[in-house]
């Protein structure tokens, strides 16, 4: 039997298990997938023994995901550019890294609203590690303009020149001039789960009518951003489409056949609590 895992520290509260879980379940797969708590001080060893084990891969998560990237020799290409590990697998027996937010990223926008691969600005609020994985995703659509605005100005400047000629780095201040002519409109920051409202910061009505507002945050499922662009006609795509998406790819590396992300699935792990 083909086993997977997620590990991080804490791991409790992962909504992974449920969903391969359910992929197992409904391709009929005799395999497993768990929660594996390691702490940092640990993490070393345990991917040092992974390709001599039981494991047939699994998941990274915080706050592992920047550690596996640098201990990892084999990353791929979307780990490179975003500098953290979500996936690992093992080739030919060795220990593979890569990532699958931005695939996640992407996927869940051309599910809810495939016109996002025609927009020419976008707006990411929020500098940390979730913000690389959707700027790599903007910069590999081909996004001409890609503005970063965050708290801490110069998390944003860092990432813009990491990412080089199409980013522009910006202070919060800056989000009300630039939100006339942005079409895609990204929360990647932390604002808005602990109930902060991000309108204070981001006042949507600024939007063209046509523009796009997602949330990677999916807790709560419609964000006070999501809500307050709702409520201004606005498309809106929510964050839990990402979390399904990214764990396509490592599902169909570790138990070889490719799952689906349906309604039904989304249903079923917004159930999970
Ligand atoms: P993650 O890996 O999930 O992106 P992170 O690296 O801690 O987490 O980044 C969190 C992001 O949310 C950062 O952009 C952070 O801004 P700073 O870089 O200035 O810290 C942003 N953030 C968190 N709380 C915020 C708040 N109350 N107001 C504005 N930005 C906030």
């Amino acid at each position: 039997m083909k086993k997977a895992f997620v590990t991080g520290w804490p791991i409790s509260h992962s909504k992974s298990p449920a969903l391969h879980g359910f992929w197992l379940n409904k391709l009929d797969i005799a395999g497993s997938y768990e929660a594996l708590p390691v702490s940092s001080e640990n993490f070393p060893d345990f991917l040092s023994t992974l390709g001599n084990s039981e494991w047939v891969g699994g998941n990274v998560t915080i706050p592992h995901k920047e550690t596996a990237f640098s201990l990892i020799k084999n990353c791929d290409a979307a780990a490179k550019a975003i500098g953290a590990v979500n996936t690992l697998w093992i080739e030919n027996g060795d220990l593979m890294g890569g990532n699958t937010d931005a695939y996640g990223f992407s996927a869940n926008l051309d599910d809810f609203a495939p016109q996002w691969r025609e927009c020419s600005t976008a707006l990411v609020i929020g500098a940390g590690g979730a913000s690389r994985a959707v700027i790599y995703a903007l910069a590999e659509a081909g996004i001409e303009k890609i503005r970063i605005a965050n708290r801490t100005v110069s998390r944003a400047q860092n990432l813009s020149d990491h990412f080089g000629p199409a980013c522009t780095a910006h202070g919060l201040d800056e989000t009300s001039d630039l939100l006339a002519d942005t079409d895609l409109l990204i929360n990647t920051s932390s604002m808005g789960m602990s109930g902060e409202n991000t309108d204070q910061v981001v006042d949507v009505s600024r939007l063209a009518a046509t523009s796009i507002v997602t949330d990677i945050v999916y807790t709560p499922l419609m964000t006070p951003l999501l809500a307050a662009a709702d409520q201004c006609g606005l498309k809106t795509v929510d964050g839990l489409g990402m979390l399904l998406h990214q764990a396509v790819p490592g599902f169909e590396k570790w138990f070889g056949a490719r799952p689906e992300v349906t309604e039904e699935l989304r249903q079923r792990i917004l159930g999970v609590a």
